[in-house]
């Protein structure tokens, strides 16, 4: 019998034990680089949402509760969600300016409970419009770049006042980048972080966010292709993430998550910032219904849809799986 009848490389020998598997394992994964999201919400919008089993609205003094258990999981960041009362919703979403809105409150109390604590919050108007839109809508209902931007800015500055660690436009406006930073500094927030979503796509995977929020059934049967990214584009996603790093973005985001790690893969390798995805509530709803009928093992499958948003070169992941993964990972 010949030699050649024998592999000369054998790449088992590397995965025979756990031992040689974790020496040359190439991606981690840690309870600090997970965001969870949050939703916010007082009175009848407080409870659970349908299509999001496990997920709960909370009030102000849970969140804060939730906030000290996440931040003793070793979790280091938040990223809160208002839910508004249908009645508070109106066409230009001035909630979202109210100095005395459900975001700034929460902001301000969980920052008192847990300083520690990254508070993250989005710059959009979807949760506060009647029309479920990111934006202010012309009489045909086109959403209008440069005055929301107007709103926009406000928004952002209000939060930062409030004490948010880091805000994130959610909107996808043109310029939206830019002019919040000029905002931010002209107040001397000079420590704010702007995370953007900067490749965000007009995904179908947010059904169940709407829901949560109650922006859903406003929408209606619109969409937001006209701000959104098509689905079927990849250098775009480039050239709006150079956007964003150019108005002064520090974390950039691609969302939604799992379908998209081709598009996460390219930002890594193009640009030397910090990368976010988000497991967005539609890969939630995926899991949580497969894993309900015990057609996926919750840990395993979540630990390795974690892992692998890492792998694709994401720095940070935002989940609504955070807490539970936290206290996988500290067993
Ligand atoms: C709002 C916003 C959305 C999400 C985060 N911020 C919904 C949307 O753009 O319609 C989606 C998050 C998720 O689906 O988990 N601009």
């Amino acid at each position: 019998m010949s030699q050649s009848a024998f592999p000369r490389i054998r790449p088992r020998r590397l995965r025979r034990a756990e031992f040689i598997r974790s020496m040359v394992r190439e991606t981690s994964l840690h309870a600090s680089q997970l965001i969870q999201p949050l939703f916010v919400a007082e009175g009848a919008q407080k409870g659970a949402v349908s299509s999001m089993p496990g997920v709960v609205r909370r009030d102000i003094p849970e969140i804060v509760e939730e906030c000290k258990q996440l931040v003793a999981l070793g979790i280091g960041c938040v990223a809160l969600f208002p839910v508004l009362a249908p009645e508070l919703k109106t066409e230009d979403g001035e909630q979202a300016l109210n100095p005395d809105g459900l975001v700034v409150r929460t902001i301000k109390a969980v920052k008192a409970a847990c300083p520690d604590l990254g508070v993250m919050v989005d710059i959009a108007l979807d949760p506060y419009t009647s029309h479920g839109h990111d934006g202010l809508i012309d009489a045909s209902g086109y959403v209008t770049n440069d005055l929301t931007l107007e709103v926009l800015r406000k928004q952002a500055l209000l939060y930062a006042r409030a004490g948010a660690d880091i805000v994130s436009p959610s909107d996808m406006m043109d310029g939206r980048v830019g002019q919040i930073r000029e905002v931010l500094e002209r107040d001397s927030q000079h420590n704010t972080v702007i995370l953007s979503y900067a490749a965000k796509y007009a995904s179908s995977f947010y059904g169940p966010f709407r829901d949560a929020v109650g922006s859903a059934a406003n929408l209606g049967r619109g969409d937001k292709k006209t701000y959104q990214m098509d689905p079927a584009n990849t250098d775009e996603a480039l050239r709006e993430v150079e956007l964003d790093i150019g108005e002064g973005a520090d974390i950039v985001m691609v969302k939604p998550g799992l379908p998209y790690l081709d598009i996460i893969r390219r930002v890594k390798d193009r640009f030397e910032v910090p990368v976010a995805a988000y497991q967005v509530s539609g890969e939630y709803a995926m899991l949580r219904a497969a894993i309900d009928k015990g057609w996926l093992d919750e840990k395993k499958a979540l630990l390795e849809a974690l892992l692998c948003f890492r792998r694709a070169g994401a720095d940070i992941v935002l989940t609504y799986y955070a807490k539970q993964a936290a206290q996988w990972l500290a067993e």
